[in-house]
């Protein structure tokens, strides 16, 4: 079977007349974040005019490695990396200003264009290091349990946000507006650090004149992104919207408590920038060949043993934001099929196939056991899902013949093939792309699947 290969620049997009209006496609991690979407979203950028984030902050990190170089994007969608394509930061996102600006500067040491191709939301929320202070005290709490976050002060954002006192990017730029704002929040921060015997840590006044100057340099930045969005779609142009988290983290959806704070699922990615249902063609979703999670919360298919071990070594599985050693197991089928049913995905791109070579026999969970009965339901409720064991399959390995690195769909062995057959099989959604190693070109699209269509690259 013909499969395409992914090369540095060998994807040009065809914008203009004649261009296949089916085009504007959601790409979301299906389980807790950690899929290796960075390097997807990099590499199919390149087929897209814009490409948007919805949701979350700069607790995401997509690794990115470009000839060498490696990229840690946390805010920016890593579309960036590619001259010309405009990224744009949906009003679902929450902004820390200093993260920002740090980013912007990382990337522009490195030569790219920022300030030419990003555009930010005025209607996004602004994070403040009070928001940490909450965080930080909330997690230290003895009468909760700690969610493990990324300590951004991403959540309490939110919480601002959806309790309508929160801050907003146009509010910030407008210094009336804003000084009235932020008295208020300042206030109920105050109240919260007074209640903590933490008063003294917060410096409310200098906050409010470190956000002033910082506010001018995000000024030529930020704009109404819906009205950009929609009249690049209106024109023709393909937006990519791009997950951050993974739907397992939906505040939703997820595995709550122990979830992010946003809608992480492909819904999101209409609220969080205000493009319509209607204008999406496509959702593809991103897992690894196993799984990973940072951070607390239920885990059915977890190996505690040496294979676990052997997972979070070969596959470098370190979090990419905070360092963290990354929890491994295996393929879960029960919630794949969950995350693929919340989603919709069209077509699914399994990363990471070479971390699994040399194995003899690869573990793959296929049910939940709950209270005795085996069911392939995902449980909605934390207590039944910390009980949930994993029922599992074994599938062969290709211990003798390494796919590392392999750039064609023929040449992978026999038995790689097969277990990607097999999940397809399991879980009822093609596998269109494969993903051997972290270059652009150890990517291959399946000749003849949905996904290469949607990608137009048929
Ligand atoms: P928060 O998003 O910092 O509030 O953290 C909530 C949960 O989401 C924690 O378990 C984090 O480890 C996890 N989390 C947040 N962002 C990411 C990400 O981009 N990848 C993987 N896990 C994440």
């Amino acid at each position: 079977m013909r499969a395409t290969c992914f090369g540095y620049g060998a994807l040009r997009y065809n914008s203009g007349f004649g261009h296949n209006s089916m085009s504007n496609l959601i790409v979301l991690g299906s389980q807790w974040g950690d899929e290796g979407k960075g390097k997807i979203v990099d590499l199919f950028s390149e087929k897209f005019d814009v490409v948007a984030r919805y949701q979350g902050g700069h607790n995401a990190g997509h690794t990115v490695i470009v000839k060498d170089q490696r990229f840690v994007l946390k805010l920016i969608p890593s579309g960036v990396l590619h001259p010309g394509v405009k990224v744009v930061i949906g009003n679902g996102v929450v902004v820390d200003p200093l993260a920002l600006l740090e980013e912007i500067a990382m990337l522009e040491k490195a030569g790219v264009d920022v300030r030419g191709q990003i555009a930010i939301s005025n209607r996004c929320h602004v994070i403040f290091p009070f928001h940490r202070m909450v965080e930080k005290v909330s997690e230290a709490r003895e009468d909760r349990q700690a969610i493990g976050t990324t300590s951004r002060g991403i959540g309490p954002c939110y919480e601002d946000k959806i309790g309508r006192r929160g801050i907003r990017m146009g509010d910030l730029l407008n210094t009336p507006i804003f000084d009235a704002l932020y008295d208020m929040l300042a206030e109920d921060k105050a109240t919260t650090a007074k209640a903590f015997g933490i008063a003294n840590d917060l410096h409310l006044e200098e906050i409010r004149a470190l956000y002033k100057q910082m506010a001018e340099r995000i000024r030529p930045l930020v704009c109404d992104t819906a009205k950009l969005l929609n009249d690049a779609i209106g024109r023709g142009q393909r937006v990519m919207f791009e997950g951050a988290q993974g739907t397992m983290l939906d505040i939703d959806h997820g595995t709550y408590p122990f979830v992010t704070s946003s809608s992480a699922a492909a819904g999101g990615a209409c609220t969080g920038t205000g493009v319509a249902p209607t204008k999406i063609d496509g959702i593809l979703g991103v897992s690894k060949a196993y799984i990973t999670r940072v951070g607390a919360g239920p885990f059915p298919s977890e190996d505690f043993t040496e294979a676990g071990e052997r997972i979070r070594q070969a596959g470098r599985e370190f979090g990419s934001v905070t360092g963290r050693p990354r929890r491994c197991g295996w393929f879960d089928v029960p919630l794949l099929r969950y995350t693929a049913m919340v989603n919709g995905f069209d077509s699914l791109i399994i990363t990471k196939l070479d971390v699994l070579d040399g194995l003899e026999e690869i573990k793959v969970c296929t049910g939940y056991r709950v209270h005795g009965e085996v069911t392939d339901e995902m449980p909605a409720e934390n207590a039944l899902m910390e009980k949930v064991e994993a029922v599992y399959e074994m599938v062969p390995g290709w211990p003798d013949s390494p796919t590392a690195g392999v750039t064609s769909y023929e040449a992978l062995p026999r038995q790689a093939q097969d277990y990607i057959a097999y999940l397809e099989a399991k879980t009822g959604v093609e596998v269109g792309c494969v993903s051997t190693g972290p270059e652009r070109n150890q990517t291959i699209v399946r000749a003849g699947s949905k996904m290469e269509k949607l990608l137009d690259l048929a």
